[in-house]
């Protein structure tokens, strides 16, 4: 089994990107699910139902989150429909949808599990590792060969022993959330890793925005908000790993990091 992680897609021109170069990639390298965290798919944060069916049609399989899971207030109001959209599962308050689900590839089960981290992370979750013990240890657990992770969170240290932990019950584990990619990849007791897939939206910015307004926020310490402009050269960063079929452990990872030539 191939799979294709796709890191961070921010706004239009992230959209954009998975439109024009989704579908060759999958061609050139033999894809056979395609997973994309979408937490800043719409206008930089949340993802709204509109967007969601956009990158499904692009040729996304299932679409994770983050900690902007919830910045668009109407995927409370879809999400508990949308069964190729995962939210976090160590949330610590009720909130609707899946934290992780089982999708049949070919006839082979692939589950897909989305958790927040702790270190540096605001919002209140519970321990990721426990919340995932939790789930895998529920008797009714719908059983799967492969077991994809979106760990989102911040601290590289964080992610890595994450990975650490979860050799043996687990194929990977795919850091999101700081849309630079790390060149860290590789396979662990058979878990792949990276510590951040990176961002797929505009090249030519800050963290896939317009970067006067980020600088403005986080260097002058200026309230302003973050600009997402529609056009500009853009990039995309993904992973490809694969997993051995029969035994779910994982045998090779390589990340893809795709700069638009400059017009
Ligand atoms: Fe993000
Ligand atoms: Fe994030």
């Amino acid at each position: 089994m191939r799979i294709l992680f796709i890191g961070d897609i921010v706004g239009k021109i992230g959209r954009r990107m998975v439109r024009d170069y989704l579908p060759n990639l999958i061609e050139k390298h033999q894809i056979d699910f395609v997973i994309a965290n979408g937490e800043n798919v719409t206008h930089g944060k949340g993802l709204i139902k509109h967007h969601y069916y956009e990158l499904l049609d692009y040729g996304v399989d299932v679409v994770t989150l983050g900690n902007h899971y919830d910045n668009k207030d109407e995927i409370r109001r879809y999400i508990d429909g949308a069964d190729r959209l995962i939210r976090p599962l160590n949330l610590a308050h009720e909130y609707p949808g899946d934290g992780s689900a089982v999708y049949d590839v070919d006839g082979i089960s692939v589950r897909v599990t989305n958790l927040l981290g702790t270190a540096m992370m605001p919002e209140q979750v519970n321990n990721p590792y426990y919340a995932l013990l939790d789930l895998l240890s529920d008797p009714d657990l719908e059983p799967a060969t492969i077991h994809i992770v979106d760990f989102h969170a911040e601290a590289t240290g964080e992610k890595t022993c994450m990975a650490n932990a979860l050799k043996g019950k687990v194929s990977a584990v795919i850091g999101t959330h700081t849309h630079v990619q790390t060149r860290d990849y590789r396979v662990m007791d058979g878990v792949a890793y990276i510590s951040d897939v990176g961002m797929t939206g505009l090249y030519d910015g800050a963290l896939g925005f317009e970067k006067d307004s980020v600088t403005n926020r986080i260097i002058y310490g200026h309230q302003s908000t973050f600009k997402i402009p529609d056009s500009g050269r853009g990039i995309l960063s993904a992973a490809v790993i694969d997993i051995n079929d029969l035994s779910g452990q994982a045998e090779n990872i390589f990340p893809i990091y795709f700069v638009e030539e400059e017009k």
